[in-house]
């Protein structure tokens, strides 16, 4: 379980732990992403007992005692089960999420208190860089469900979004959207929702250069195409559910 690290962008490092029991023999990975700024971002804490091993391998990019926000697309524990450990050794840090979010959860699972986001709102971290929370609602869970744009490199931390099993490279350029629909055949993860093909036809209009799977390789390309090409075959689970309702 030793944490893969490799710069999927300009100044963002994906730290990827494999676990080989979860759909064998093909294993999954969980995957956090290190934003460095003045105002260093992680985006998903990882599992709480993960925790010893995130924290060495984010200490090998930068002091963790300089960490300065702690972000993730839901509430759930491969999302944010350490979110407590990392405030408990960054105390400088702020879990920052969406309005929803920290309404449900939040205000009440976090040691300290949580910078609240407005959809669309961005943080500056400095350097560069910049990050601008967008609201996905219930897509592809979780009605607290946001996602994580950061602008100057065009990466879209899409959080579960285009899940897939396996652990290939950590950055490519093949198709991302036949794994995601297998996955999605084999898991089931999704909540499928009438809004769910327009939240994501949303997100393509941001056109990502990259985008930053949970669970999955990160992916250079037609981040728009990718996008689309998900959310058409979302459009048809929903419909073929109602169809048969
Ligand atoms: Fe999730
Ligand atoms: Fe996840």
């Amino acid at each position: 379980m030793e944490p893969r690290i490799d710069e999927i962008a300009d100044g963002i490092y994906r730290l990827s732990v494999r676990v080989d029991a979860i759909a064998p023999p093909a294993g999954f990975t969980f995957n956090h992403f290190l934003v460095l700024g003045d105002e260093p971002l992680l985006f998903h804490t990882g599992l709480r007992r993960m925790f010893p091993l995130l924290r060495e391998a984010l200490g090998r990019l930068m002091p963790v005692e300089k960490l300065r926000w702690i972000t993730f697309g839901h509430y759930e524990a491969d999302e944010c089960g350490a979110m407590n450990e990392w405030l408990a050794v960054a105390p400088l840090a702020e879990v920052a999420h969406g309005q929803t979010g920290c309404m449900v959860s939040l205000n009440d699972m976090a040691d300290r208190a949580p910078r609240v986001l407005r959809d669309g709102e961005v943080i500056d971290l400095g350097r560069g860089k910049r990050v601008r929370y967008i609201d996905t609602p219930h897509i592809p869970h979780g009605w607290d469900a946001g996602v994580l744009y950061e602008e100057a490199s065009g990466t879209l931390m899409c959080g579960d979004l285009f899940t897939q099993v396996g652990d290939g490279p950590a950055l490519t350029g093949s198709d991302i959207v036949g794994p995601a629909i297998a996955a999605e055949d084999m898991f089931r993860f999704s909540s499928l929702h009438p809004s769910m093909g327009a939240t994501i036809r949303r997100l393509a209009e941001i056109s990502p250069r990259t985008l930053a799977l949970m669970h999955g390789p990160a992916f250079a390309g037609d981040g728009a195409a990718a996008l689309r090409g998900l959310a058409a075959n979302y459009d048809d689970r929903v419909r073929a559910l109602l169809a048969a309702a």
